[in-house]
């Protein structure tokens, strides 16, 4: 079959993965597929806080060009993940407890990785994952040290450092309609209003099989209907194991349905998946019991799955 990336080209999108560097110097295969596959690459782990900024002020961006570099070779695009996020983040910087010096950290934080890159990333997840399932912001040390002003300050420091990069906020479960999307919703609205920089909302879409929201079009078209782009930014659907054949036929059919729904919206700018086979999703990490979540599997023989995305295209 034709390369993905180019069936998606097609139709003005983009199709991306989650890319671990060190998986491909040891797998030709994970490396040849990463090459062939897509035109969009976001850092697994390589550009998130503790990677970047491990001790305060003391930079480690080895692994973030790495990913550039890869990126250039390959003439992909590179999706920059994540500026500001309360997992993985560095331990000095959850322990700050003043609010001027949070700020302090987190605007530094923006300025040196969003500046090293600027002008190369195509678009930035600013803040990943600031609300909880009903609505509320998260308690993280973030909120409850700055208040809610520390989005909207994230994305204007975002914006000064590289004014060129789609800014986006980013967060799970929030695929269909319901009081999380509806809060992020609410978000958008307000920032678009009061002209806080804004240009993107990220839908991870990590999915259980067969719970794949019927609202998940409609909730992508009334975000892009603000005035956003909207992008499937972490597509993967895990199974049960044993994965039966019904599921993974249940699997492709939501695959299949997700990418559809992206590509039905003109301001959906496409779909990533969070790896490229089975075997090393992070899935089993979070969800012991539980994978089978990607378009190949650990053989690198092609799922139903597979077939369902190209054909969606
Ligand atoms: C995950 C990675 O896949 C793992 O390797 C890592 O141990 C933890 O983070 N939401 C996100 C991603 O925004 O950054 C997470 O990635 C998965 C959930």
């Amino acid at each position: 079959y034709e390369p993905l990336r180019d069936a998606a080209a097609r139709k003005g999108k983009t199709f991306g993965f989650a890319y671990a560097p060190h998986i491909a110097a040891q797998d030709s295969q994970y490396k040849a597929i990463a090459q062939r596959e897509f035109s969009m690459v976001t850092a697994e782990n390589n550009m998130k806080w503790d990677a970047t900024e491990p001790r305060r002020g003391q930079f480690t961006f080895n692994g973030a060009d790495e990913i550039m570099s890869f990126a250039k070779a390959n003439n992909q695009k590179v999706y920059g993940h994540a500026l500001v996020w309360h997992s993985q983040m560095p331990n000095w910087a959850k322990q700050i407890t003043s609010r001027d010096d949070m700020r302090r950290a987190m605007n530094d934080h923006i300025k040196a990785v969003a500046g090293r890159y600027k002008g190369q990333i195509e678009a930035w997840d600013v803040v990943n994952e600031a609300f909880e399932w009903n609505g509320t912001r998260r308690q993280s040390e973030l909120q409850k040290v700055m208040g809610d002003y520390w989005i909207e300050e994230a994305f204007r420091t975002a914006r000064a450092a590289d004014p060129n990069a789609k800014l986006c906020y980013n967060d799970y479960s929030t695929d269909g309609i319901n009081a999380k999307s509806d809060a992020i919703y609410r978000m958008v609205k307000d920032f678009k209003s009061r002209g806080v920089p804004i240009d993107c909302v990220g839908f991870q879409t990590h999915l259980i099989v067969g719970e794949l929201p019927a609202t998940n079009k409609q909730n992508l078209q009334r975000f892009a209907d603000l005035g956003v782009d909207v992008r499937i930014t972490e597509l993967d659907i895990r199974i049960k194991l044993p994965a039966s054949q019904q599921d993974l036929n249940t699997q492709a059919r939501e695959y299949g349905q997700v990418v559809e729904n992206c590509f039905g919206i003109s301001r959906c700018t496409g779909v990533t998946i969070w790896g490229i086979t089975d075997k090393y999703s992070w899935i089993p990490q979070v969800s012991p019991g539980w994978n089978a979540s990607l378009p190949w599997n650990e053989n690198y023989t092609t799922k139903p799955a597979l077939a369902s995305v190209a054909q969606a295209m």
